[in-house]
């Protein structure tokens, strides 16, 4: 009887048919309780990637998803809480220079945030290559932080979404992950779980991104943003370029001691830029300033005048984490095995192509290749040039940094493939793409 019904739903997606509340209601319940088995799930998902979904039937999913679990009640912290979430890249360390930055602007958040996935890093990863850094806090321990130093970052709790927790796995292996309502829905519904208030969500595009083009990017931010609005939850959405790198260190470690150089004003240039504009947007949700210009400049003297790095030592601090690494980045052990890359002929760099260096700097062992893998913390690349710079014969374009002899080859030969030059100027591309509100 169950099957018959899990068969009709599976057969309606796939001749272009809009599920019911009641129908994605019974996937959704059966995702947890097993009762619908793997196989039907993928041939959903993978209907679902075809056929689409209406903006009903998105929403729903994602509401659907989002009680499936634990929900997270953070109205105990008073004010207004702001959440961030970005949909992936590769150098992407700007959540832990925004988080600290807007409290630091007396803005409250008690962040979730993944690990690495496919090419592209994750923020728990990184704040984990912080000897001694606590990602698994219980409830009680997370909002203790946030009252205490004003913002957390954690890992997320096994307890929130298990819906969304099986159907990624899934998609993951069935290649039905680029889907802007299975992307939409898994995001939105983890966001409005995590209890904030406002959300703001940062869409990649490009080379580097899950959304290679902008008009899909564009279409997935409004998707998100109009499930936020729909369950009063204000949220905001910026695209940013995920084409090349952002930033000049990708690797967990090496990304920490960027961190550390952006929160005291002495970033590259580029990930400053998208971080002022990102925490900003923060700030103005959290009602600490009345608009983005104002809320700028308030970043801005954060990064300056060291408040934005004091309050990320502060945040370490209270989750058990040695801060002399942070006041002294000498101390974190890179990798020792090193091989510097280098430009084969004089040019412009018009191509620094971000999967080809995040998946290098996997191969090196600063992420996952199966499941559960250990990861080198002191593994990755430093980019002595990017997209746009210039660059003699024979100088540095990049160092790899490794452990492990054995990985080196494999990883320098990606980063060669990574990198083009030319006798011409590259246009430039900005940074921050578009605003969906
Ligand atoms: N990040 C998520 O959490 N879910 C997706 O589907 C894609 C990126």
């Amino acid at each position: 009887m169950l099957d018959l019904h899990t068969t009709d739903i599976i057969r309606k997606k796939r001749l272009g048919e809009a599920l019911t509340d009641g129908e994605i209601d019974f996937v959704v319940s059966g995702a947890v309780d097993g009762s619908i088995p793997d196989y039907q799930l993928s041939a959903l998902l993978m209907a679902i990637c075809f056929q689409g979904m209406t903006a009903r039937e998105t929403a729903k999913l994602t509401l659907s998803m989002a009680a499936s679990g634990e929900t997270v009640d953070l109205s105990a912290l008073g004010g207004v809480t702001v959440d961030k979430h970005s949909t992936g890249g590769v150098g992407d360390k700007t959540s832990l220079v925004i988080v600290p930055a807007a409290a630091a602007c007396g803005v409250k958040i008690a962040k979730m945030s993944g690990r690495g996935l496919g090419h592209t890093g994750g923020t728990v990863d990184k704040l984990e290559s912080i000897p001694g850094t606590r990602t698994d806090l219980s409830r009680e321990e997370f909002l203790e932080v946030v009252r205490k130093t004003g913002c957390a970052v954690i890992g997320q709790s096994g307890d929130l979404c298990p819906a969304d927790k099986k159907l990624y796995a899934l998609r993951d292996v069935t290649a039905t992950v680029e889907s802007v309502p299975l992307i939409a829905s898994s995001i939105m519904s983890k966001k409005i779980a995590a209890g904030s208030d406002c959300i703001l969500l940062d869409v990649k595009t490009g080379g580097g991104a899950f959304m290679k083009t902008l008009p899909e990017a564009e279409t997935l931010a409004r998707e998100m943003v109009r499930i936020g609005k729909n369950v009063g939850r204000r949220t905001v959405a910026l695209i940013t370029d995920m084409d090349r790198p952002l930033g000049r260190a990708v690797g967990n470690a090496l990304e920490i001691i960027e961190v550390c150089e952006t929160l005291q004003g002495r970033g590259p240039a580029d990930l400053t830029a998208e971080c002022v504009e990102l925490a900003a947007n923060m700030v103005v949700l959290g009602g600490r300033a009345s608009g983005v210009e104002a809320a700028r400049e308030t970043v801005r003297q954060a990064l300056q005048n060291g408040a934005a790095f004091e309050k990320f030592c502060e945040m370490i601090a209270a989750q058990g984490g040695d801060v002399s690494y942070l006041r002294e980045p000498g101390k974190f052990a890179l990798g020792a095995v090193r091989k510097t890359v280098e430009a084969p002929i004089p040019g412009f760099v018009t191509r620094a192509a971000a999967e080809e260096i995040g998946l290098a700097s996997v191969g090196l062992g600063a992420g996952r290749e199966t499941v559960g893998e250990a990861i080198d913390f002191g593994a990755g690349i430093l980019l002595h040039k990017n997209r746009g710079d210039y660059v003699e014969a024979g100088e540095p374009l990049a160092t790899l940094f490794t452990s492990e002899r054995k990985r080196l080859d494999a990883a320098e030969e990606r980063v060669r493939t990574a990198f083009r030059i030319g006798p011409e100027k590259p246009a430039e591309q900005p940074l921050i793409l578009a605003r969906i509100e």
